[in-house]
């Protein structure tokens, strides 16, 4: 039977062979909606039936192994473990797919020790948390926590290509996706693995760390319309140049952001057309992601920059078209199961700490249908949203023993 330090072994190669899933060669860009998507699916399947469970897909391209209770009733109550294994532009190889690759380890062990537990164990693996080409947020789990948005079917990629459509290029049909909701009252958790993507644990030289709380976001996409003219003809007094506006507000964003304590505020990408060298720039398109744990807080710095976005449009008689995007809520981790983590780190002999999560992740809508925690695994120098994102096997052996542990102690304490 394979140690748990195989186990860890195999999650590396497995993240190696996942990386292999792209896009755009040479990197790792997997959108929701393409065929990198689903191929990464169906390598995820595989490895999920040959550590014992029965797969199915829903509507909109989650997968979800089942590992059944050791009763053999088909509605026993379940304990969710995932991630998601779609990525950002150029992504590193751990973010998001560590959660469903800890998840299918911890099941391969139970498996081939031939052990089962009082309840089931799902793992889930869900098809777009990044949000990066629909602007969504947890497009993946919204459904399946009983959160989908139909407005969202109308929301457009870079190419005009509406969700709606992107749902049907998947084989899933844009209007069952309601179904995909699971019912709460069989929901005993849900936990995520996940790389820190920051560098307290590095500074504390820890492997692991339970997670308290997320942060909550505002984001928006924000147009500026000029007019397009010749760079050499057209005086600077008289032009309406759209790249100009974006790039001042690109400033007033970082200026916010820098305004108050824990307030982080991002211009992601800006893009502007028709994009060449002697021509000025007739419409500059860019993205807003701003956080704060504070909810007032946020919405005051999102007002300033919509304030400063139309006094910019003013001044430089720009057209402006603002558009919310899908956002998310500050949402803590539920305290019982998270002292239940802490429990099992402590356990395993490390020092359990907590710590407050900066990035979004997929507890905060599956808090909808349970009690969620999530495990942070140390990552090098912080780094992450970058091809460098890196862990160690050891670090990846420790959150192994400690998911299994938590696993056995929800079961100790009859938890739900
Ligand atoms: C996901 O990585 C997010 O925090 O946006
Ligand atoms: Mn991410
Ligand atoms: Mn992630």
């Amino acid at each position: 039977m394979p140690s748990m330090r195989d186990q860890a072994t195999e999650i590396m190669r497995r993240s190696d062979d996942l990386a292999a899933f792209t896009t755009v060669e040479g990197q790792i860009t997997r959108p929701y909606g393409t065929t990198a998507l689903l191929d990464a699916q169906a390598q995820l399947d595989t490895w999920m039936r040959a550590a014992g469970m029965a797969t199915r897909t829903d509507t909109v391209g989650n997968l979800i192994g089942r590992y059944e209770a050791d009763t053999g009733a088909p509605n026993a109550k379940t304990f969710l473990v995932g991630g998601h294994f779609d990525s950002v532009v150029d992504a590193g190889r751990y973010d998001g797919t560590l959660g469903i690759l800890t998840g299918i380890a911890v099941v391969a062990h139970l498996h081939d020790s031939g052990q089962r537990l009082p309840f089931a164990i799902a793992v889930v693996a869900f098809a777009d948390e990044e949000g990066n080409r629909f602007h969504t947020s947890f497009l993946g789990s919204s459904p399946v926590a009983g959160l989908w948005d139909p407005a969202w079917l109308a929301l457009e990629d870079d190419a005009g290509v509406t969700l709606e459509d992107g749902i049907r290029s998947i084989g899933g049909d844009p209007h069952a996706i309601v179904a995909d909701a699971i019912d709460p009252e069989t929901v005993l958790g849900f936990i995520e693995v996940h790389i820190e993507q920051g560098p307290v644990l590095q500074d504390r030289n820890l492997p692991v760390a339970a997670v308290s709380s997320i942060t909550g976001s505002l984001r928006a996409t924000i147009e500026f319309i000029g007019v397009a003219g010749h760079a050499g003809t057209v005086p600077m007094n008289l032009r309406k140049d759209a790249l100009a506006g974006a790039a001042e507000l690109v400033l007033a964003v970082e200026a916010i952001g820098t305004s108050e304590s824990d307030l982080v505020a991002t211009v992601g990408k800006l893009e502007s057309s028709p994009g060449a060298s002697n021509v000025i720039s007739g419409y500059a398109h860019l993205t807003l992601d701003l956080r704060h744990p504070d909810p007032v807080v946020r919405t005051r710095a999102f007002t300033s920059v919509r304030a400063a976005a139309e006094a910019i449009a003013e001044r430089r008689k720009l057209g402006l078209v603002w558009t919310d995007s899908p956002s998310f809520a500050e949402t803590p981790c539920d305290a019982r199961l998270t002292d239940l983590l802490r429990t099992a780190i402590a356990e395993e002999g490390i020092e359990p700490l907590s710590l407050f999560s900066g990035a979004g992740h997929d507890v905060i809508t599956m808090a909808n249908v349970g009690p969620v925690t999530m495990m942070f695994v140390r990552c090098r120098d912080g780094i992450s949203h970058n091809p460098a994102e890196s862990i160690e096997e050891p670090d990846v052996e420790v959150a192994l023993r400690v998911l299994l542990r938590f696993l056995l102690d929800v079961d100790d304490t009859d938890f739900g």
